[in-house]
């Protein structure tokens, strides 16, 4: 092996840093307080606000290595270069360098000995080939070819191509991306523009010039700061280094396949993509499992039972041999525990959460499967819509699986009969469109600020009403409620939800300021600041304070990425919905402002 994850892991980073770079940790695999995604996709998401041009605590030259989920490309998992699980390296400039110095390091990164020492022949790069909204990149071409890059080997490719949004709005911009010929003995095409689509050059890095934000509206507007956003796939990138075909032949799979135990030289090409699937979806489960996530039929709950779900299906034609599950997430667990040791310290969770679903599912699926042969039998070539239906509804069948093992016996599912049933489930019709993440990022709503701030203060009213040893748990926040989760062992008497609501309230119509602070851990741990951002950052840490103006009483001091609104009495009027247990010695509550 010429490279391992870990050493690209660190080389990245410690190239990045010596050009001035803070390294910041991954964010969690699921977003804080943005209702617009169901998973953090990039490493730039969870960095929107800072993009958009709140100062971050790391300052502006900011690198990372970022847990990613992304479900769009679900069907294309388990070819060469798909998963839904990966690790994407990234470097920021926050409205600081550009272009020149972005293509410059991505190419000395990449080519230099001392980095990855890629050769020339086997680099091509693609440019924006232009358009109303922004001029043909020559701007880039030229930095590329003034490094030594043949004019032959960059293509000037449109939108679709190049051009980088997540989702439907928030900061965008031109990019480039580079790409590299795999190598199986054909010498890498001298002509790039011509042979961009042949999978042997495979995409490893892309560098996006962000400097707009796409409005809600669909408008551009040019972003104050312009900043620089990369990305490189960690998979991808070990896999070419290594002279690999496929992501799923790197040292991060290779324990994974020795528990399977299956011999691949004589496996079918479709055996093949179902083993695929099964190691992808086993260590996307785990990685989501650790960040918090229950199967469940919503959302991102639904997304990992549909993964996990999926995987036993294939697990059961692959004919796997019991307790396999169990022992892939012990290797999921151990192949990643250098880089992410919270895998281990909440490994006894992750198991349990995995196997009760795998428990749950099986004894169902025994059943289901049979029913499927029955309806197989009994059906033409196409299968009645409402029959497959009750599938999902007895045994719990994701209906994309139904779909599946129809595929496989060459059969087809009424699908208009199928939506149909759906459309009367409304329930299951909003689980369906799960599986696709929902457009839009954070462009931050006025509603969503006020609810932010409205969360620190409520956080302040309960530590008062019923006392310090009262810690929040988690928090979400939607464009309707905010959702608190916090220590308490009691339901909450009326009297107390009043006099939290009172307190809130009257700091709101005091019009107290909120102040943002960026300070050293070890400062922010002396003023007291409470919150569960404080592991985020390494060194630095944004401190968001609310105070009273007048005479400088602080009401509530917390870590926080934000964005808050700047005083309180654009707030409204704050309202406790609900209050109930979460989980054992843990409280909910939701609440809104009016
Ligand atoms: N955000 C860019 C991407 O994901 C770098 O490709």
């Amino acid at each position: 092996m010429k490279i391992t994850a870990q050493e690209l892991r660190d080389k990245y980073l410690k190239f990045f840093q010596s050009k001035g770079h803070t390294i910041i940790p991954s964010a969690s695999l699921v977003p804080e307080n943005d209702p617009s995604v169901l998973f953090t996709t990039a490493g730039m998401h969870p960095l929107v606000p800072y993009l958009l041009g709140v100062s971050h605590p790391g300052g502006t030259r900011l690198t990372n290595v970022q847990k990613c989920i992304r479900t769009g490309d679900i069907d294309e998992v388990g070819d060469n270069t798909h998963l839904t699980f990966f690790e994407m390296l990234g470097n920021w400039s926050l409205g600081d360098y550009f272009k020149s110095d972005a293509i410059k390091w991505s190419f000395e990164f990449l080519t230099f000995s001392e980095y990855l020492g890629i050769p020339l022949e086997r680099l091509a790069v693609s440019v924006f080939a232009g358009d109303n909204d922004a001029p043909r990149d020559e701007e880039a071409a030229e930095i590329w070819k003034m490094l030594g890059l043949k004019p032959g080997r960059i293509a000037y490719l449109p939108k679709e191509n190049n051009w980088w949004i997540a989702g439907n709005a928030g900061p965008c911009g031109p990019d480039t991306e580079m790409f590299y010929w795999i190598d199986d003995g054909t010498p890498a095409p001298e002509n790039f523009q011509e042979t961009e689509k042949d999978p042997r050059w495979v995409e490893i890095w892309n560098d996006v010039f962000m400097q707009f934000e796409k409005m809600p509206d669909g408008k551009l507007v040019p972003l104050k700061k312009k900043n620089v956003d990369t990305g490189m796939g960690l998979d991808r990138t070990l896999t070419v280094l290594n002279g690999q075909r496929s992501v799923y032949d790197t040292e991060l799979f290779k324990p994974m396949w020795d528990v399977l135990a299956l011999d691949q030289e004589v496996m079918s090409n479709d055996e093949i993509k179902r083993a695929r699937i099964v190691l992808d979806h086993v260590r996307a489960s785990v990685f989501m499992v650790n960040d918090g996530v229950q199967p469940s039929n919503k959302d991102r709950g639904y997304v990992l039972r549909r993964l996990l779900r999926r995987a036993l299906v294939m697990g059961r034609l692959l004919n796997l041999k019991y307790h396999w599950l169990e022992a892939l997430i012990g290797k999921v667990v151990a192949g990643y525990a250098q880089a992410y040791p919270d895998l281990v310290d909440k490994a006894n969770q992750t198991f349990d959460v995995i196997l009760a679903e795998q428990k749950k599912f099986e004894a169902t699926l025994e059943k289901g499967l049979k029913e499927f042969e029955k309806l197989i039998k009994k059906s033409s070539e196409l299968i009645d819509g409402k029959t497959a239906f009750d599938l999902y509804q007895t045994y719990g069948f994701p209906w994309e699986l139904t779909k599946e093992l129809a595929e496989q016996s060459g059969q087809k599912i009424d699908k208009s009969q199928f939506e149909a049933e759906f459309k009367k489930h409304q329930e299951l019709s909003r689980t369906a469109s799960a599986g696709q993440f929902k457009g839009g990022l954070a462009s931050h709503s006025e509603k969503i600020v006020r609810l932010h701030t409205a969360t620190h203060l409520m956080n302040a009213a309960l530590r008062q009403v019923l006392g310090g040893q009262v810690w929040q748990k988690g928090s979400n926040i939607t464009e309707e409620r905010t959702r608190f989760d916090f220590t308490h062992g009691q339901k909450m008497t009326e009297a107390e939800k009043s006099a939290v609501e009172a307190l809130v309230n009257g700091w709101i119509e005091r019009d107290f300021t909120v102040k943002k602070e960026i300070m050293t851990l070890d400062e922010a741990r002396k003023l007291n600041a409470i919150g569960v951002f404080g592991e985020k950052y390494a060194d630095t840490v944004s401190i968001y304070t609310v105070f009273d103006p007048k005479t400088g009483e602080v009401i509530s001091r917390e870590f926080c990425g934000g964005p808050h609104v700047e005083h309180t009495g654009v707030i409204g009027k704050f309202k406790i919905q609900k209050e109930e247990a979460s989980s054992a010695g843990v409280r909910r509550i939701k609440a809104v402002v009016e």
